[in-house]
Formats: structure tokens, sequence, C-alpha cells
């Protein structure tokens, strides 16, 4: 290998990524905008001056953390690096949801399988109603770098996006009789195992450890359902250009769903849906 090659392109890497990697939201502090949620000692871990959170998995707990605030709209990113070794049977999240369970809203990131075969589901829960899944494959390793997971909520569309690609988009067609989530939620993360859903963890591999960074929130905070100022255009979510995905966008969405997408809920249910529709 030519080594001046090589150095070559790591510079240019190198300064791709500080050309898009919004270091404004990854210099806020962890404990600005989100507290320690639920874990024995020692599992959720700050590290970098708290700039960066470790949530640990272990056969005597797992772990999680929640934003202090609720918001009613906004583009929520994480930048999650998840757990290597055999994961089979865990779960590491990132995802919006309300504080009560029977009637919650949530919008949801989950990663599941292992090293070799992560997929990410998402899901959406409006009014306590949940069993809108969908799964994709990965197309880069999510172990080994942090990538970049975000959640786009306006009163037009959610949309799941990895690495700045609309991996999934899921429209307000509530004036043609679909559902949409309105209620403040928090901004959560956690690693547990749910061994009746997905398996048994390999013990042999823990502690497994999952990082996040990047505490900058861009939302709208509320304790309003359907708060109008949520709604603001003042706020750039919610500006034109996030009503809808761009050509570019629509184009990128349409590759990954053509080459990633395992599984879709709107394939098995009645096809009239409203939410279903494009
Ligand atoms: C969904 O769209 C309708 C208009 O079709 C609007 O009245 C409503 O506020 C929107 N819902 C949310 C939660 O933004």
């Amino acid at each position: 290998m030519d080594h001046s090659l090589l150095f070559s392109l790591l510079g240019f890497v190198f300064l791709a990524s500080i050309y898009t990697s919004g270091a404004a939201a990854d210099d806020v502090l962890f404990s600005q905008n989100y507290k320690d949620l639920w874990g024995n000692v020692g599992h959720v871990l700050h590290l970098n001056q708290d700039k960066e959170i470790q949530l640990i998995f272990d056969q005597s707990s797992g772990a999680g953390f929640i934003s202090k605030e609720k918001y009613g709209s906004g583009m929520f990113n994480m930048k999650i690096k998840l757990p290597q070794k055999d994961t089979s049977g865990i779960i590491t999240t990132f995802y919006l949801k309300t504080e009560r369970d029977d009637n919650r809203d949530e919008i949801d990131f989950e990663f599941l399988g292992s090293s070799s075969n992560i997929k990410l589901h998402t899901n959406i829960f409006i009014n306590g109603q949940g069993g809108r899944e969908q799964e994709i494959d990965l197309w880069f390793n999510p172990t080994i770098d942090f990538h970049d997971y975000t959640l786009l909520w306006n009163q037009y569309q959610i949309v799941f996006i990895v690495d700045n690609i609309p991996i999934r988009v899921f429209k307000n067609k509530t004036s043609s009789g679909g559902s949409f989530p309105t209620q403040p939620m928090n901004i959560i993360g956690t690693i547990w195992n749910a061994p009746a859903w997905i398996g048994q963890v390999n013990w042999a591999d823990a502690p497994f450890q999952a990082h996040y960074k990047g505490f900058g929130i861009s939302g709208c905070q509320t304790q309003t359902t359907n708060d109008p100022q949520c709604q603001s255009s003042n706020l750039w979510w919610n500006e034109e250009k996030y009503w809808k995905l761009d050509s570019a966008q629509q184009k990128e969405y349409e590759n990954v769903r053509s080459k990633y997408l395992v599984y879709d809920y709107c394939s098995k249910i009645a096809s009239s849906s409203p939410e279903c529709q494009n």
C-alpha cells in the first residue's frame, strides 16, 4: 500500500467529516439536555467531558437515558455506534415517546440482531396503537463507527433518516382518515434485552456497550398536545422544504427501499389504509 496515498485519503476523510458533522450539536454536553433514565450504577458512563455516553448491558442490568424536556416537533438527531460482538437477543434504541404508556405516541429506531447482520426496525405508535413496523438492512456496519440517525417530525410528515438518507416516510393523512402523533414526547436511548421477542443473549460476550453522542436538540419544547407553537413556520424544520422529500431525496429513498427493505407492515394490511398510501 502506498502510504502517501493512504494519508491523503485519510486527510480527505477527516476534512470531509469536519464539514458534515454538525460540530455545534456535538459540543453540547449530555447534562444540558439529557439525564440518566435507568440502569444499575456504572451502566450509563459519561465520557469525553460529558459529550459522549456509553450505555452498558450485562447480566445485572441494561441502561437508558432521557431528555429533560418534551417536544412537539423537531429534527432529532443522535450519533450512535452499536455494540460489537454477538448482540443476538439485545436491542439498542433511539426513540421519541410520551410519558404514559396506555395512550402512547412513539416513534422508534430499534437495532436488532448481531454485528454481522444488524437490522434496523422502525415503528410508530399513535394513541396507544403500534404495529407499524418496517425493517431494513443497513448498507454499512453500524458497530464500527458512529452514524447519524435522525427523526424529522413536523405537521406534514415523519421522516426516518440514516446518514442523511431518508429510509421511511410517514405522512400526516389526518385529513383523509389517517392518524398522526400529536402528543409531547421525550427523546430516549436504551439498551436492553427482550428474550420473548428476539431470543437469548450470549452472555459470554458481555458487557455490551452502545455509544451515543451529539446531544444538541433541534426541537419545540412543549407540554401541550398539538401545540400550535410547535407548528410555527418560524421553526426551521417546519419550513416548506421539510413538508415532503425533494426529488433528490425521493430518489435516494426509493433506492434504499428497493435494495434494503426487508419488511413493511403496509404490505400486510388493507391497501385502502390511508397511512399506507403515498
Ligand atoms: C395533520 O394535518 C392536519 C391537516 O391535514 C392538521 O390540521 C393537523 O394539525 C396535523 N397534525 C399534526 C399533529 O401536526
